[in-house]
């Protein structure tokens, strides 16, 4: 990209207020082309002659902006008049919003400038170029939005107008860094007209849009200038009713406007939040003069397009199917996060590994990840650290096992899913390095001993008080290095080089592995050993595991680490049935436990709500977290039976898994390969099963297999 604008400034810094950045320019010519190029540190938002430029929101997205800022082309030609005015809004953003409890990069943040840089290449009819850059004849003024950030809200006096334009000063800002963008681009997607106003019982006027979203509430009012609407949003109700958000921790998550005169039409422009509720705190003459018609929750994500669906007999389980998906679009806002509410919305990197698989079935992710992958490589540090979380707003300096090993495990699910071994090749450095660093920060060579880990977050044996589960860290933490130095192993034989020195390092982790952990206390160690296969006898721990989980009354303990896995485990070794009562069980704790609660996404916590009604905890209490959804992946992998038997779905193996406490279940992937369907339903005293692929297919049915190709296949299986 040949760049002739340079980076600007307000002279004055306008600390909260976002800035509007001006150009106007004539046209005298007839224009055949006509394209605006365009970046800032901060969100910004372009308008030609008063009209939005693009559906995109949000932009610049996200990204490891000290390594890699995107920046954004737009074919402006339809929109271009004789005379024209380009304003962009500047405003915090990710760039600059205090997303650190790190007192130092705090005040880095603070003192951060908000810039903008742009140009506008016109192309005449008569082959005449011209571009107009961002240079020191722009102007700048103070915008109705007073205040903007991520985690606090929106503040905007529709009033507003600035009294004169102010001068930009041109500084030195990012070149390196500057890359065309790579990830999907964020948009407006689903409108929720409001579900219902309620008065809740201590008096308070709240919207419950019926669902949790994450995005913002567009307004439509008539009213006097000067009058004002404050919003505030939280996700879920008290035990008594009451809109409650103390589990958004310090994001205050307000929208607050003053209106202008008459009918007028409004929603936040530089940031978002999560919610279902919303709690009325102003409205002109009085909250209870609102109605549902003057509001519209508007989601906002990546624009990803769905792949998979999944269905069954089981209306709880639906639900808890939809809520999984909502998880995703909630949390795919640009970067992987792990909630969207709280003072947080950060890309944690422990959630993402648990929640790929899940992800890469119900959505088409390819392009998402690229781009976010292309970050943690840039923000790798040199000894092969990977951040908690990409980008690492928090940069602390010990790396987690799990979290850590998203670096092979995220390139790894992305190429079984769409066979891009680009991805591969891309990372293969970065994985190599994760490994690197595991081996210079252990007490024993070959295992990982020693470190600090998040260990089984959130699991259900954790000591009381304590968030990290009864799983041994040094055991899940050799256990991962185990599985990311086989993952090293098979993308090197694909992508052509040389991982002998891989191979032995993996067969002396196993071994190691084997000498030093010989028995399994906890459910997630049990599964985390046989599903990665590094324990001596996998079928004896697996039937282990099978025999912890009657033990406790039929219940799952396994926290972020375990979770993922537990399933795959226990169908894996014969023991299908408990993944099933797992899956249908509606007592805490329990996947349908959240839905029988009301949940219309996935809980941080098995119990964020507890029987009696009452939270968790105010601290850490997320009810939009993906990664317990990862279980949806077990749902088309296993109960359907739909994978991947080469990567990219260009050869299928399909050995779906009834349960007779469903009636049917069905599921359907769009894969790069074509659509493939798997579904069974009871019928006169077996299972009959409807296949069908697009590719040559491996079916295996009770017990025996079938070689097919492309088309649809029927299958009846009587019950023995
Ligand atoms: C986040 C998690 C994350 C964890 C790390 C939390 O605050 O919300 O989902 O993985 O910290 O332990």
């Amino acid at each position: 990209m040949n760049w002739q604008a340079k980076w600007i400034k307000p002279i004055r810094p306008m600390g909260d207020v976002a800035s509007v950045f001006e150009r106007d320019f004539d046209i005298n010519k007839i224009i055949k082309d006509a394209k605006l190029i365009i970046t800032a540190l901060g969100i910004y938002e372009a308008k030609l002659n008063g009209k939005r430029i693009s559906d995109y929101v949000l932009a610049p997205g996200w990204t490891a902006y000290k390594k890699r800022l995107q920046y954004q082309e737009y074919d402006i030609t339809e929109d271009i008049q004789e005379r024209n005015k380009l304003s962009v809004t500047v405003g915090k953003g990710w760039y600059r919003s205090p997303m650190s409890g790190d007192e130092k990069i705090l005040r880095e943040l603070q003192e951060r400038p908000c810039g903008l840089i742009a140009q506008i290449e016109l192309t005449y009819e008569d082959g005449e170029k011209k571009i107009i850059g961002t240079d020191d004849t722009w102007t700048v003024s103070e915008s109705e939005i007073r205040f903007s950030e991520i985690y606090d809200g929106e503040v905007c006096d529709a009033r507003f107008k600035p009294e004169h334009q102010e001068s930009v000063e041109v500084f030195d800002g990012p070149s390196e860094t500057l890359i065309p963008q790579e990830g999907e681009k964020v948009i407006e997607q689903e409108r929720l007209t409001t579900a219902s106003i309620i008065t809740t019982p201590n008096g308070e006027r709240v919207i419950d849009f019926g669902q949790e979203i994450t995005g913002y509430v567009e307004i439509t009012v008539d009213a006097k200038s000067g009058e004002e609407i404050k919003l505030s949003h939280g996700e879920v109700l008290d035990e008594i009713g009451n809109f409650y958000n103390a589990n958004y921790r310090s994001a205050k998550a307000e929208l607050c406007y003053t209106c202008t005169e008459g009918v007028q039409t409004y929603h936040p422009r530089l940031t978002f939040y999560g919610f279902r509720y919303v709690r009325i705190d102003k409205f002109p003459r009085g909250v209870e003069n609102a109605k549902p018609e003057n509001f519209v929750a508007i989601a906002v994500y990546s624009d990803i397009k769905r792949t998979g669906y999944v269905d069954s007999s089981h209306p709880l389980l639906n639900k808890f199917f939809d809520n999984v998906i909502w998880g995703q679009k909630d949390n795919f806002l640009d970067i992987p996060t792990d909630c969207p509410q709280r003072d947080e919305r950060l890309g944690w990197t422990g959630d993402v590994q648990a929640f790929i698989r899940a992800a890469a079935y119900n959505y088409d992710v390819e392009k998402f990840f690229e781009k976010w992958l292309n970050c943690l490589k840039a923000e790798q540090l040199e000894d092969g650290y990977v951040g908690h979380m990409i980008p690492d707003t928090w940069q602390l300096d010990w790396g987690s096992c799990a979290w850590g090993d998203v670096a092979t495990i995220c390139p790894w699910e992305v190429y079984r899913a769409y066979g891009n071994e680009r991805i591969l090749k891309n990372q293969f450095e970065s994985m190599k390095k994760w490994l690197g660093y595991i081996a210079n920060h252990t007490k024993e060579k070959d295992l990982w001993i020693g470190w600090n880990h998040f260990g089984d977050w959130l699991g259900l044996d954790a000591k009381e008080g304590e968030r990290t589960g009864g799983s041994d860290k040094d055991l899940l933490a050799s256990a991962y290095y185990a599985y990311s130095t086989e993952i090293v192993v098979k993308t090197g034989k694909i992508i052509g080089e040389d991982v002998s020195e891989y191979e032995e390092l993996y067969e002396r982790i196993v071994k190691a592995f084997q000498k030093k952990f010989t028995t399994y206390k906890t459910q997630t160690e049990c599964v985390i050993a046989a599903h990665f296969r590094v324990a001596k006898d996998c079928q004896a721990v697996a039937d282990q595991l099978a025999q912890m989980i009657k033990d406790v009354g039929m219940k799952l303990q396994t926290g972020f680490v375990g979770t993922p896995y537990l399933m795959h485990v226990l169908s894996d070794y014969g023991h299908t049935d408990i993944a099933y009562s797992l899956l249908l069980r509606e007592e805490y704790p329990s996947w349908l436990y959240q839905v029988t609660k009301g949940a219309t996404t996935t809980w941080e916590h098995w119990d964020g709500i507890k029987e009696d009604g009452s939270f968790w905890d105010t601290n850490m209490n997320s009810f939009n977290h993906y990664a317990y959804g990862a279980v949806i992946d077990w749902v088309y992998g296993v109960a359907c039976g739909i994978k991947a038997a080469d990567p990219g779905y260009s050869k299928v193996r399909i050995a779906p898994h009834p349960d007779h406490r469903l009636d049917w279940m069905k599921a359907t992937l769009n894969t790069r390969n074509g659509i493939v369907h798997s579904e069974w339903k009871k019928q006169d005293g077996g299972w009959r099963y409807e296949i069908t692929t697009p590719v040559e297919t491996q079916i295996v049915i009770g017990g025996k297999q079938y070689n097919v190709n492309k088309g649809t296949y029927y299958f009846f299986e009587k019950n023995t």
